[in-house]
C-alpha cells in the first residue's frame, strides 16, 4: 500500500488542507466560549503564549515525523524507533476516536442550524427565544442525534475515498469564502451598539481570573485548535512533498489558525455584550449569539444559512483529519480495506457520540468524574490526552530521533532552518516540562 500514497500537489494546497484540519469548531465554536468562561483577555494571552512557545514546535515535530516516515502515526513511531514509543501512535488513534465522537455531535448542530436558518429561526430576533430554542434543540433525545449521524456519514463518505485532490480542492475554495464571511460578521458585530464592552472584555486581561483550571484549559485548547498531540499532523505531513519547507508550513498553519480564532472572538464576544448574553454561557454561546447577529443584518437568513454551511464544511475538514488517523492506522497496519475501515470506525464513533448528545438533555444527571459525559470526553481528550501526546512527541523528537527528522535527504527538515538550536531546546526541555507542569497542577 505504501507505494501508492497520495500527495498534496502544491504547497498552498497542503497548507490549506492542514489549516483545514486546524481550523474548525475549535476556533469558531470552542475558542469564543472558552474565552468567555475564562476571563476573556487573560485567556487569550495565555493561549497565545502556549501557541508560540509550544504549539509551533510540536507542529513542526509532527510534520517532520510524518514526512520522514510517510506513515500513519503508529507506523511512524514503529518505523523510527519502535518499542514503547509506538504507544504514542496508539494513544493518538484512541484520542481521535474520542474527540470525533463529541465533535461530530457539534458538527451536527451546525448542519441543523443551516437548516433552521433557512426555515425561520432568525425571524423573531429575540435573544431570549434564541437561547431557549438552542437549549431545547440540543436537549432533544432524537433530533441532534439524527444530525450527528448525517455529519458522521459525510465524514465517512469522504474518507472512504481517500485523501486526494478532493480534500485539497474543497479546502482551497471554501476556506477563503469562510474567511471573507468572518470578516463581514466581525464588522457587523463590532458596530452593534454596546459592542465596546465585549472588545474590552476580550482585549483587557483580568489576571485575577488566572488559576490552574484556566491554564489547563488554555493549553488543552492550544493543542486542540492546532490539531496537535495525536498525530493528525504526522498523517498530513506524510502526504507532503519533499520540496516544501516544513518550518514555513508550520508557521503558516499556526498563524492562520490563530488569526481565525481571534477573529471568531471579535465576531462573538462584542455581540454577546451587545445583546446582553452571559459570556460564561458555555457551549451554546456561538449558537445563540450568531443567530441574534444575523437577525440584525439585511438578508440575515441567507447569511445564516451560508455561515452555518461553511462552518459545517470547516468542521468536516477537521473531522476528516480526526478519523483519518484511525483509518490510516487500520489500513496501513491492519490491512483493512479503506472503505471498510472508514465505515466500521465511523459507526463506532457515532455510537460513542450518542451519550455525549444525550448528556445535554435527558441524561443530564449522569456524571463521569463530576462532569456530564460530553464535557468529560472533551476534558479527557483536550486537556489530558493531547497534551500528554505533546510531551512524548517533543521528547521523542528532541532526544531520540532528532538527526533523523533533520535529515533533508530522507524527507526530514533539511538545512537552512535558522532556529534549529532553539527548536531542539524546546523539544527537549521546555515543551515537556511546561506541559507536565500544567498537567500536574491541573489535577
Ligand atoms: N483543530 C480542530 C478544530 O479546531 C479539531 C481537531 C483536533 C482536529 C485534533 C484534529 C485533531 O476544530
Amino acid at each position: 500500500m505504501s507505494g501508492v500514497r497520495g500527495q498534496f500537489t502544491t504547497r498552498a494546497g497542503f497548507i490549506l488542507a492542514a489549516a483545514g484540519s486546524a481550523v474548525g469548531l475549535g476556533n469558531i465554536w470552542k475558542f469564543p466560549y472558552l474565552a468567555g468562561q475564562n476571563g476573556g483577555g487573560a485567556f487569550l494571552i495565555i493561549y497565545l503564549g502556549f501557541i508560540l512557545s509550544i504549539g509551533l514546535s510540536v507542529m513542526l515535530a509532527e510534520f517532520a515525523i510524518g514526512r520522514r516516515t510517510k506513515r500513519n502515526p503508529v507506523g511512524a513511531f514503529r518505523h523510527l524507533k519502535g518499542g514503547a514509543w509506538t504507544a504514542i501512535g496508539v494513544m493518538g488513534v484512541f484520542t481521535g476516536f474520542i474527540i470525533l465522537s463529541f465533535y461530530s455531535v457539534v458538527g451536527g448542530w451546525t448542519v441543523a442550524y443551516a437548516v433552521k436558518s433557512a426555515t425561520g429561526l432568525m425571524a423573531s430576533g429575540d435573544a431570549k427565544a434564541l437561547g431557549a430554542a438552542f437549549g431545547a434543540f440540543i436537549g432533544d433525545p432524537v433530533e441532534p442525534i439524527i444530525y450527528h449521524a448525517l455529519f458522521m456519514l459525510a465524514t465517512i463518505a469522504v474518507v472512504a475515498r481517500g485523501i486526494d485532490t478532493g480534500i485539497e480542492r474543497t479546502c482551497r475554495v471554501l476556506m477563503p469564502v469562510l474567511f471573507i464571511l468572518l470578516v463581514v460578521l466581525c464588522v457587523r458585530s463590532l458596530t452593534l451598539p454596546g459592542a465596546a464592552k465585549g472588545v474590552a472584555f476580550f482585549l483587557s486581561p483580568d489576571f485575577s481570573k488566572v488559576d490552574g483550571a484556566m491554564i489547563t484549559a488554555a493549553l488543552g485548547h492550544a493543542f486542540f485548535s492546532l490539531s496537535l498531540g495525536m498525530g493528525t499532523m504526522i498523517t498530513y505531513g506524510s502526504y507532503l512533498a519533499r520540496t516544501t519547507n516544513l518550518p514555513g508550513a508550520a508557521l503558516w498553519v499556526t498563524s492562520l489558525d490563530t488569526l481565525i480564532a481571534v477573529m471568531a472572538g471579535f465576531m462573538i464576544l462584542p455581540a454577546v455584550f451587545a445583546f446582553g448574553f452571559d459570556p460564561g454561557a458555555g457551549p451554546g454561546l456561538t449558537f445563540i449569539t450568531l443567530p441574534a447577529v444575523f437577525s440584525k443584518i439585511p438578508f440575515g437568513a441567507f447569511f445564516g444559512v451560508l455561515f452555518f454551511v461553511l462552518l459545517a464544511v470547516a468542521a468536516l475538514t477537521s473531522a476528516i483529519s480526526l478519523i483519518e488517523v484511525v483509518v490510516a492506522y487500520l489500513v496501513d497496519e491492519k490491512g483493512i480495506a479503506r472503505p471498510k475501515a472508514a465505515l466500521s470506525s465511523g459507526i463506532a464513533i457515532f455510537l460513542l457520540g450518542i451519550p455525549s448528545s444525550l448528556s445535554l438533555g435527558i441524561w443530564n444527571d449522569y456524571t463521569v468524574a463530576g462532569k456530564g459525559f460530553f464535557d468529560a470526553m472533551d476534558y479527557l481528550a483536550s486537556n489530558i490526552l493531547l497534551p500528554t501526546g505533546g510531551i512524548f512527541i517533543s521528547l521523542f523528537v528532541g532526544w531520540v530521533v532528532f538527526d533523523k527528522v533533520m535529515d533533508g535527504n530522507q524527507g526530514g527538515i533539511g538545512d537552512g532552518f535558522r532556529y534549529v538550536g532553539l527548536w531542539r531546546i524546546i523539544c527537549r526541555y521546555i515543551a515537556p516540562l511546561a506541559i507536565a507542569w500544567v498537567l500536574i497542577s491541573g489535577l
